[in-house]
Order: C-alpha cells, then sequence, then structure tokens
C-alpha cells in the first residue's frame, strides 16, 4: 500500500469495530497518541481506513482532483436510509449534476428567506415544555430542526402527511441512534428481517411507510401539475438533464430522504451540545447574552447571524465535538503520494475531522470548549473542518449554522434552563454521526420578561 510503512492498531479487527462503535472518541485520542498524524484501521467488513489529521495531508486530499477519487462507492454503509440515488452514494458526472442542483436552495437569498420560520418554528416548539419540566434538549432540537427542513423540501409541514413523516423519520433515526443500535448499520449481517418485532423488520417497514408517504406527496403533485413553488421538491421536479429528461420518482425520493436525514439529524445534535456547553459555562452564556441584549428586542436575523461572539460559540460547538468525526473516505483510482507515503488505487483515504480539531498546537487544551479561539485567529479550511472539504463539502454548511444562531439566539433571549442531567454528557456514536450522551437532560427555569421577539424581515 505505502513504501513507508504504515503503522496502526494491531488489534483484531472485529475488535476494532467494537471499539468504533462503543467508544468512537477515546479510541481516536488513543491511537492518535500512539501513532501519529496518519495511521491504518481496520474495522471487519470494511476496507481499511487510512487516517489523517495533519492539515498537510488534508490540504493535500482536499485540494487533489477530485476524478482522483471515488467517495459515494464509501457511503454504502448509508445505503438502507438513503438508497440507490442519493448524492451521499454517487460519484463522477452525476454526482456533479444532482450536486449543482441541490446546493443552491440551501444559499443566499432562497436561505435567508427561512429566517423567519425557524425563529418561529423554535418559539412554538420550545412553548410546549412546561416549566420545570425535564426534556432531552436533542429531541427538541430534533423537532425542531424536522419541522424547519420539511417546509424547506417540501414547503408544507403541517398537514397529516407530514405529521406521519415526522414521527416515522425520528423514530427510523431513532432505531439505529444509540451506540448498539447503530451496529445494525455497520453489521450487514444483523440487517434481518424476522418480522415486526425484529429491530430491522421494524426498520424495513418504516422505511417503506417513510418511501409510500413520499411517493404519495410526488403523484399528488404531478397529478395536479403543482411542481412551479418555491420548495425544493418543485425545483428537482422542474429540474431536467442535458438529454431533457427530468427526474425518476425513485431518483426523486432518493434524494428527498437524503436531504431530510442529512439535513436536520447533524444540526440537532449541533445544538444540543451548544446548549451543553452554554449552561456548564455560565461564562459563555454571559458573554453572549450581553452581545445578543446589544441587539434590542427587535431582532433582524441576518445580524443574528454577523455577531461575533455567537458565531464563535457555533464553531467552537463544531469544532470539540464535530458531529461527523470524519470526511466521507476518498477512495483513490490511481496511485497518489501523500507526506512520503505512497498510496494504491483502491485506498481509503480518510481525513479525520475529530482528531484535527483536538491538536494541540492549533487549539491549545483542546478539551476546553473556547470560543474566544476563534476571535483571536483565523483557521485554514484544513485546520477546521467540521463540514468536511472539495467537491464533497456539505451542501448544507451555510444553511446548519444560520439554522443554529438563530435558534440559539431564539431560546437564549427568551428562555432560562438548567441542565438537569445528573450522569455525565459525553460524545456518543449515533448511527454514523456523534452525539451527547443522554440527549442532554435539561428543564425550563422561567421564561424572560419579553414574551416574544418580534422578527423583522
Ligand atoms: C451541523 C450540521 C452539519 C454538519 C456538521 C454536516 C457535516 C457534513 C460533512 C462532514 C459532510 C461530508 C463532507 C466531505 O466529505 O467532505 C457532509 C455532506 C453533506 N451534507 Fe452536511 N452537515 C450538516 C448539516 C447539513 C444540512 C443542514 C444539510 C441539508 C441540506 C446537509 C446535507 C449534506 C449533503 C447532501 C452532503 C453530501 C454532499 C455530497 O456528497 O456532495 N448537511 N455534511
Amino acid at each position: 500500500m505505502s513504501t513507508k510503512a504504515l503503522k496502526g492498531p494491531t488489534i483484531p479487527p472485529i475488535i476494532q469495530l467494537i471499539e468504533a462503535i462503543t467508544h468512537p472518541t477515546e479510541r481516536l485520542d488513543a491511537y492518535a497518541k500512539q501513532y501519529g498524524d496518519i495511521f491504518i484501521s481496520k474495522l471487519s467488513g470494511f476496507r481499511p481506513f487510512v487516517l489523517f489529521s495533519h492539515p498537510q495531508a488534508i490540504q493535500q486530499i482536499l485540494t487533489a482532483d477530485p476524478n482522483l477519487f471515488d467517495s459515494g462507492l464509501a457511503n454504502q454503509i448509508l445505503h438502507p436510509l438513503v438508497g440507490d440515488y442519493s448524492l451521499l452514494l454517487l460519484d463522477g458526472e452525476r454526482h456533479q449534476r444532482q450536486r449543482k442542483l441541490l446546493t443552491p436552495p440551501f444559499h443566499g437569498d432562497r436561505m435567508k428567506s427561512y429566517g423567519k420560520l425557524i425563529c418561529e418554528i423554535t418559539e412554538q416548539v420550545m412553548n410546549k415544555s412546561a416549566i420545570g419540566e425535564i426534556f432531552s434538549a436533542r429531541s427538541v432540537m430534533q423537532e425542531i430542526s424536522l419541522r424547519v427542513i420539511l417546509k424547506a423540501v417540501f414547503g408544507l409541514d403541517e398537514t397529516e402527511r407530514f405529521g406521519r413523516l415526522r414521527t416515522l423519520l425520528s423514530s427510523i433515526l431513532d432505531s439505529v441512534g444509540s451506540p448498539l443500535s447503530s451496529s445494525l448499520l455497520f453489521v450487514p449481517s444483523l440487517q434481518q428481517d424476522l418480522g415486526t418485532w425484529s429491530p430491522w423488520g421494524r426498520f424495513v417497514r418504516q422505511k417503506q411507510e417513510i418511501n409510500e408517504l413520499i411517493y404519495a406527496e410526488i403523484h399528488e403533485r404531478r397529478a395536479k401539475n403543482n411542481t412551479s413553488g418555491e420548495d425544493i421538491l418543485s425545483l428537482m421536479m422542474s429540474a431536467t438533464d442535458e438529454a431533457g429528461q427530468t427526474m425518476t420518482d425513485e431518483e426523486l425520493k432518493d434524494e428527498l430522504m437524503t436531504l431530510l436525514f442529512a439535513g436536520h439529524e447533524t444540526t440537532a445534535s449541533a445544538l444540543a451540545w451548544a446548549f451543553y456547553w452554554l449552561h456548564k459555562l455560565p461564562e459563555v452564556t454571559e458573554k453572549l447574552l450581553k452581545e445578543l441584549n446589544s441587539l434590542g428586542s427587535n431582532f433582524d436575523p441576518n445580524e443574528v447571524v454577523r455577531l461575533p461572539y455567537l458565531t464563535a460559540v457555533c464553531q467552537e460547538t463544531l469544532r470539540i465535538y464535530p458531529i461527523a468525526m470524519f470526511t466521507f473516505s476518498r477512495i483513490l483510482k490511481a496511485p497518489y503520494q501523500i507526506m512520503g507515503y505512497d498510496f494504491e488505487p483502491g485506498t481509503q483515504l480518510t481525513p479525520c475531522i475529530y482528531l484535527t480539531h483536538q491538536r494541540e498546537e492549533l487549539y491549545p487544551e483542546p478539551k476546553k470548549f473556547k470560543p474566544e479561539r476563534f476571535l483571536e485567529r483565523q483557521f485554514s479550511p484544513y485546520e477546521y473542518l467540521p463540514f468536511g472539504g472539495s467537491n464533497r463539502r456539505c451542501i448544507g454548511m451555510a444553511f446548519a449554522m444560520f439554522e443554529m444562531k438563530l435558534v440559539l439566539a431564539t431560546v437564549m433571549s427568551q428562555w432560562q434552563m438548567n441542565i438537569a442531567q445528573t450522569k455525565p454528557v459525553k460524545p456518543v456514536r449515533r448511527g454514523i454521526t456523534l452525539a451527547p450522551s443522554g440527549g442532554v437532560k435539561m428543564s425550563i427555569v422561567g421564561k424572560k420578561q419579553l414574551q416574544s421577539i418580534p422578527v423583522q424581515v
């Protein structure tokens, strides 16, 4: 694989897989300490991963010609959730074409038009929790982010169909959401449909019902010739390729599922972490509230988004425990050299976001939550990369940051909360992502004087 010999853990791949599922960050910390910036990790059932945490190596991977790699091929683990035609699983020209279509709705004015809606949905969902009631911050944030993405994708979220879709999406993601149940995705031999009561049987039936709901919406719109709306489904239904072909129902369904899945789980976990840090560190809350108060009670989402300390809080939240521990793997299609190592075609190169964000020389005291680091210096896209990079960089990056800031600003300026979780909160696996253990139990202590912040649009 490489002329300069690569080191890495020698314990059996099955044990490495178990460690990756049950202790995802602890194992990475330990292996980086032992083997350094570049090491090889073998997980049973997967081709070996070469993990990188050196910015120079990451730069070499993310600035190389994207045609040198296949990445969709490395994402097959997500196939049961998103289907054959998902952007996440595509490579080459088809990937490029779909990406071009799906990126603009999550940027610029289209994105900004969701500002008021995000604040309103946040208030509605938060108002459901009574004072003193203990709730999981992650579940509440998931309800907010799911409603936001449903609205962006379909233009609707309040019909019976969308209520059912919401319940099913939360449930199917929860079914592969604990460290143990994540094994269903990682170990294909566990994917046995043994009826409604078996874990995989339930998964398959829920996925089937989700597909049917999405198809029903597509068919209804086709029948009514209703594809001229501002929402993303309308845009996808009216798009044509060079040959004048529109997307098939199956392609539409898989792409919608991709956006619904990628577009809310991640943001919900990030927000739960942000609330955890804000309530664990009162000095951070104090600085944030001071900044929010400077806007007065009549805040404009576009001003909120520019607040430096709020931005730094979001950046530090995604640094310390990045929701995606790795970028997608890049599978080499031709020989390539990185920092003196020669890699053969077929090698799976994987920038490790988590380990890069833990580098002491970049982030002194890396285990400490310090938003100030982002005010004091700038980091290159190879030193700080919570959304990955190059031709696979997250298409929802701007949207996720926009949503995080507006939800945080809305909640922090109106509600006073406490952490109610007695067990320590630590990063645990949730499917292929990292989430706070226990979901961060919180309770509302009170609602501030200001009853509702009128939002300018
Ligand atoms: C805090 C929230 C989020 C985080 C941390 C995150 C992180 C990531 C990362 C690390 C990647 C892989 C990039 C790479 O391999 O270079 C990715 C890809 C992707 N993300 Fe996100 N994401 C977030 C929110 C969103 C949202 C809101 C959407 C919805 C639009 C979204 C849609 C996608 C899609 C479709 C891809 C695949 C891009 C491709 O294959 O070309 N993500 N995301």
